[in-house]
């Protein structure tokens, strides 16, 4: 049978909107049947050591499962080695000699296009097409057999989502997969502090996990309460501010330095898409260790006997890690005597 399939290469490292929208406009616009991700397993224009094959895969098969004319080409990461188009349009037209082929490019692509290995030979194999705005495109030499497919811009590259930023242009299922996997989210919880909160972050998590492990409790949310537990604590005051006037008015008038947890249980939440109930409780109590919840008795600790503070926890450790709410008690108990002392109150 001959059908019409447009090919979209990458890394999908991981796949956001701006894909998904390209593949959209090559359907609605070429009249194509099927758009197909091919997932490069080293894209060769590329430095950077990408995720691996499986979750990258996983996470476009994701996607594909909610739109019928999506579907995974896996046939490069088979191949192995570095990922050239040239070998996979002669493998697709020995495979399926009857279909017409388009391979899509993105504005940044059209423009390296020479670059390609055998790019003569490419134009034989099949239409490129410039997925794009069409006003800023330069219509030069080889670029005059381009066929052009109008997009309206998505504002998101896969850089940014591993950075965490615009994580509303990625699909909810994308995003839950990278959180209960555990991929991004070291760059995610740096790119909101200082290194030095960073480090302790990492520092607690850790501590949460053997705490975790010692109990019987689940190592993965662990992990996740304490990396993301001072998620708001570097907020700029004017974005504070605005998180507990939206979400925790009554709050308003308390010492700005216990908002943190407060804000850091919604921003899980609203941006991460960390709905976890036990997670987002702990970290809404771990500055004042007001909850006997298990994950919020862990954190609480964590934070306090984090070792990079300096000073010698074992003891608080090895007490916590053999009773939970009895160490939690001594930990609360120190803690108060200490902010006596430094007469802190309630901080
Ligand atoms: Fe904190
Ligand atoms: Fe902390």
């Amino acid at each position: 049978m001959t059908k019409k399939v447009a090919l979209l290469g990458g890394s999908f490292d991981p796949i956001h909107n701006g894909h998904i929208a390209m593949a959209k406009a090559a359907i609605d616009q070429l009249e194509v049947d099927e758009v197909w991700f091919v997932l490069a397993h080293q894209a060769p224009l590329k430095e950077f050591k990408p995720t691996s094959d499986e979750h990258r895969l996983a996470m476009l098969q994701l996607v594909c499962k909610q739109h019928q004319q999506f579907k995974v080409c896996d046939l490069e990461l088979h191949r192995q080695g570095t990922s050239y188009t040239i070998d996979t349009l002669r493998d697709l037209h020995q495979q399926y000699p009857d279909y017409q082929w388009f391979w899509i490019l993105g504005a940044d692509q059209q423009a390296q296009f020479e670059q390609w290995k055998d790019w003569q030979e490419l134009l034989k194999l099949a239409t490129f097409v410039v997925v794009d705005r069409n006003d800023h495109l330069k219509k030069d030499g080889v670029r005059k057999q381009f066929v052009m497919v109008a997009m309206h811009p998505v504002d998101v590259s896969s850089t940014q989502v591993r950075q965490g930023k615009r994580l509303n242009l990625i699909p909810k299922e994308v995003r839950q997969y990278i959180v209960d996997h555990e991929l991004y989210l070291e760059d995610w919880v740096s790119a909101q502090m200082n290194p030095h909160r960073f480090a302790h972050s990492k520092s607690v998590a850790k501590v949460c996990m053997d705490l975790a492990k010692a109990h019987h409790l689940d190592v993965h949310k662990a992990y996740l309460t304490g990396l993301f537990h001072d998620i708001a604590k570097d907020l700029p005051k004017k974005e504070a501010e605005k998180w507990i006037q939206d979400c925790f008015p009554q709050y308003m008038e308390e010492p700005k330095a216990i908002w943190h947890g407060y804000i850091g249980s919604e921003v899980v939440r609203i941006l991460y898409g960390i709905e976890d109930e036990q997670i987002r409780n702990a970290i809404y109590h771990h500055v004042k260790g007001l909850s006997n919840e298990p994950y919020a008795m862990m954190v609480f600790i964590a934070d306090k006997i984090d070792p990079l503070r300096g000073y010698d926890s074992s003891a608080l450790y090895q007490a916590s890690m053999s009773d939970l709410a009895l160490g939690f008690q001594k930990v609360k108990e120190e803690n108060a005597a200490y902010l006596k002392k430094q007469n802190i109150q309630g901080v």
